[in-house]
C-alpha cells in the first residue's frame, strides 16, 4: 500500500529509483503498480468522471490540457491552477512518492474528475464500465510512439534503463516495455469502442486539424464551447505553447525522478520524427513485423502527414 511505497521511495532516493517490471497477465507493470494493483482495480469512478487512456507517449498530456480548458470554456488561467498531475489523476500512477499517487488525490477530489491511465482495456478498472463513463482513446503512430517512449526512458528514472536503440525497438515489438504491447494495446480499445462509447483519436488526425479533432471532444463531452474559443484552446495547445507552459511540461516533477536535462518532456512533438531514428534496416524489419501484428484489424495509421 501506500505506507509501503513511501518506504520504498526513502530507499531508493539514496540508491536507484528505476523500477522493474512484473508481469500481470502478460502485461509487464512496474513494481510500484503491481504493488497497488487491488485498490487500482477496485477503484469505483462517478458515473460523471471520464477517463483519459493512452499506451505512453501517444499525446495523453495534449489530450489532458484540451479537455481541461473545454471543461473550463477555454479560461488558461483557470487550468493553471495546479500541474497537470494534480488536475487529471494518473490512476496507475508512474511517480513516486512523495509525489501524489492518482489513488490519493482521487480521494480528495470531488467527482467530476478527469482520470488518467495507461491500463490496456482488460486492466481498466470496471466500475468504468459499468458505470458507462465516458472514456477518451489516443493512439499514435507506432514508430513514432517508440520514438518518444524511447527518450522518456531515458529520462524518466522510474522506468526501466531503455538499453540501446536496436534491442528498444526489439522490445516494443515484443510487447515488454511498460504497460505492455502497443499492438494490443491500441486494438483492445478500437475493438471495443463502438459498444463502450469510446471516442477513439489518433494523434496524426490532431496534429493535422486540431480544431477538428478539439470540437469532436466538445461534442464527445457535450460541452458548449464557441468556435471562438475552439480556436483559442488551438492556440493554448499548440506544442509551443504548452512546451512553455509550467503547469503542463512536466518541470514540476523533481530533476531526481524526471531529468529533464537528457531530453524535454516536451521533446518534439511532430509526426513522422521516426525516420530520423530507423535505419532502412530496422523501418523494413518493423514493417514486416508489424503487417503480421495489425493484419487482424482496420486501423490506419499514418506515419507522415
Ligand atoms: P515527442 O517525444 O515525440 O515529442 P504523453 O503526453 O502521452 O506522454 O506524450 C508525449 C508526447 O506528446 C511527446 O512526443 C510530446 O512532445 C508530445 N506532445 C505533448 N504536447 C503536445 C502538443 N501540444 N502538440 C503535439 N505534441 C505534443
Amino acid at each position: 500500500g501506500p505506507a509501503s511505497n513511501k518506504e520504498a521511495f526513502k530507499k531508493s532516493e539514496k540508491t536507484v529509483h528505476r523500477l522493474s517490471l512484473i508481469d500481470v497477465q502478460g502485461v509487464p507493470l512496474k513494481s510500484q503498480i503491481v504493488n497497488n494493483l487491488d485498490s487500482i482495480l477496485q477503484f469505483c469512478p462517478d458515473p460523471s468522471d471520464l477517463l483519459i487512456a493512452t499506451y505512453p507517449k501517444a499525446g495523453t498530456t495534449w489530450v489532458q490540457e484540451i479537455v481541461d480548458l473545454l471543461l473550463n470554456n477555454g479560461d488558461a488561467e483557470a487550468c493553471k491552477r495546479a500541474p497537470i498531475i494534480n488536475r487529471n489523476p494518473f490512476l496507475d500512477s508512474c511517480l513516486s512518492p512523495p509525489l501524489p499517487s492518482g489513488l490519493d488525490l482521487l480521494k480528495e477530489m470531488k467527482p467530476p474528475r478527469v482520470i488518467k491511465t495507461h491500463m490496456p482495456i482488460q486492466l481498466v478498472p470496471k466500475g468504468f464500465w459499468d458505470n458507462k463513463c465516458k472514456v477518451i482513446y489516443v493512439a499514435r503512430n507506432a514508430k513514432d510512439n517508440v520514438v518518444s517512449y524511447f527518450y522518456f526512458d531515458q529520462m524518466n528514472l522510474t522506468h526501466p534503463e531503455p538499453g540501446s536503440w536496436d534491442g528498444y525497438i526489439q522490445k516494443f515489438m515484443k510487447g515488454q516495455l511498460s504497460w505492455g504491447s502497443w499492438y494490443d494495446h491500441v486494438k483492445g480499445y478500437w475493438r471495443e469502442r463502438k459498444e463502450r462509447n469510446i471516442l477513439y483519436l489518433l494523434y496524426e488526425d490532431m496534429k493535422e486539424n486540431p480544431g477538428r479533432e478539439i470540437k469532436k471532444i466538445r461534442r464527445y463531452l457535450g460541452v458548449s464551447v464557441s468556435d471562438d474559443v475552439i480556436e483559442r484552446i488551438v492556440q493554448l495547445t499548440s506544442f509551443k505553447t504548452m512546451k512553455d507552459n509550467p503547469m503542463a511540461n512536466y518541470s514540476f516533477i523533481p530533476k531526481l525522478v524526471f531529468d529533464q536535462s537528457v531530453s524535454l518532456f516536451m521533446r518534439k512533438g511532430e509526426v513522422g520524427d521516426w525516420v530520423n531514428h530507423f535505419t532502412p534496416a530496422q523501418s523494413q524489419m518493423f514493417d514486416e513485423d508489424y503487417a503480421k501484428q495489425m493484419k487482424d484489424v482496420d486501423i490506419q495509421f499514418r506515419f507522415r502527414i
